[in-house]
């Protein structure tokens, strides 16, 4: 299947570089609607909308989910006469006589500079006139923006100090720092008009915890899972500790709770089952009985913890069958494990 260039993104294991492979993957694995359970970037979810699925979104982050209702939602009409430049010109530096300096006090000197941390104030304030298409667009946009001008592209240190130095680097991209919020979010929103949006399709992107699996449907064809990354010394990815930033552009008020026991003060702080072993074994069991009707599908790494001989022997206990492959197509043989390599595990 030829696949259109899809939007550039930052957002740590995003499977944007395997999305061929995953389409092809679909191909031998016929169906027509599909959860994506933990959908991140929004970039695989978009795929599933390309290759003209019904999809469900689903992420506890709410950036990640606005990002999916936007990707699941946006037509080549949407794009018609947007006036982005301009909108965002406003969004980043109007300020009305009741602004307030929120981010600009609570976040000095910890992500951005005063200047941009004000400009992240405009926007939360201004934004809330925006409904919408729009309000989604300008949201997902800004908060690209602010990962691309991030060290590492994350907001788990506070390390503002790193882009300020006056040092030659060997590492990151002072160029990529200092170019100004609205210039990368205007080539995001670019990259995304170039993207064909296909009609048809009631999609949704909702925001549930899969500790909890209750409030999500159990009557789709494919469940595709691609749970936070745990290595093989059980070193979890605690993503709401990454992004916790981004989530106060969707929701202003959480800027002022940070919790100033960390020097980075995070604005939410979610535990996740696959920060360790054990229960993310139990969460694999849960998900497995509640989605009985659906086949599912796992990306995933071959020095992941558990072991892909653990999740295989969970989702076995199920009563599922199940089939490890490289994503290359070839069988994986759990023997010869050795190297990191991304497999897809499918269980029917
Ligand atoms: C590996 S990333 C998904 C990457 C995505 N497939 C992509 O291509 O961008 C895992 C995602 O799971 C989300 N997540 C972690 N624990 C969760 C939980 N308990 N319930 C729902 N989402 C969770 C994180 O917010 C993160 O966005």
């Amino acid at each position: 299947m030829l696949l259109p260039r899809f939007p550039a993104t930052r957002f740590q294991g995003s499977k944007r570089k395997i999305l061929p492979e995953l389409a092809e993957l679909l191909h031998a694995e016929p169906c027509n609607s599909i959860i994506d359970l933990y959908s991140g970037s929004g970039i695989v979810s978009l795929l599933f909308r390309f290759m003209g699925k019904r999809v469900l979104a689903n992420d506890y982050l709410r950036y990640n989910q606005n990002t999916a209702r936007l990707f699941l939602s946006h037509t080549a009409e949407d794009f018609k006469g947007l006036t982005a430049e301009a909108d965002l010109a406003y969004l980043l530096n109007h300020r009305e006589s009741t602004f307030k300096s929120t981010v600009a006090e609570a976040f000095a000197g910890i992500y951005f500079k005063d200047a941009e941390n004000l400009e992240i104030d405009n926007f939360c304030q201004n934004i809330q006139g925006f409904s919408g298409f729009k309000k989604a667009l300008y949201t997902y946009a800004v908060g690209q923006a602010l990962i691309k001008k991030r060290p590492y592209n994350l907001f788990h240190r506070a390390n503002l100090d790193m882009r300020l130095k006056d040092v030659k680097r060997s590492f990151g991209n002072a160029k990529t720092w200092e170019t100004a919020t609205q210039v990368h979010a205007l080539k995001c929103i670019q990259e995304l008009a170039r993207f064909p949006s296909p009609e048809g399709q009631a999609h949704q992107a909702l925001r549930v915890d899969t500790a909890n699996l209750a409030p999500l449907p159990v009557d789709y064809d494919v469940v595709y899972l691609d749970p936070p990354y745990m290595n093989d010394k059980s070193v979890p990815v605690n993503y709401s500790n990454f992004y916790h930033f981004l989530e106060g552009l969707c929701d202003y008020s959480l800027f002022q709770h940070g919790d100033a026991r960390y020097p980075h003060r995070p604005i939410v702080n979610l535990g996740s089952p696959w920060h360790k072993k054990a229960s993310a074994l139990d969460n694999i069991g849960a998900i497995c009985r509640h989605f009985s009707q659906s086949r599912l599908v796992m990306s995933y790494r071959s020095d992941g913890t558990p072991t892909p001989a653990e999740i295989q022997a969970a989702m076995q206990a199920c009563g599922r069958q199940v089939e490890i492959r490289t994503v290359r197509g070839y069988q994986y043989a759990l023997s010869k494990n050795t190297g990191n390599e991304e497999i897809f595990i499918v269980a029917r």
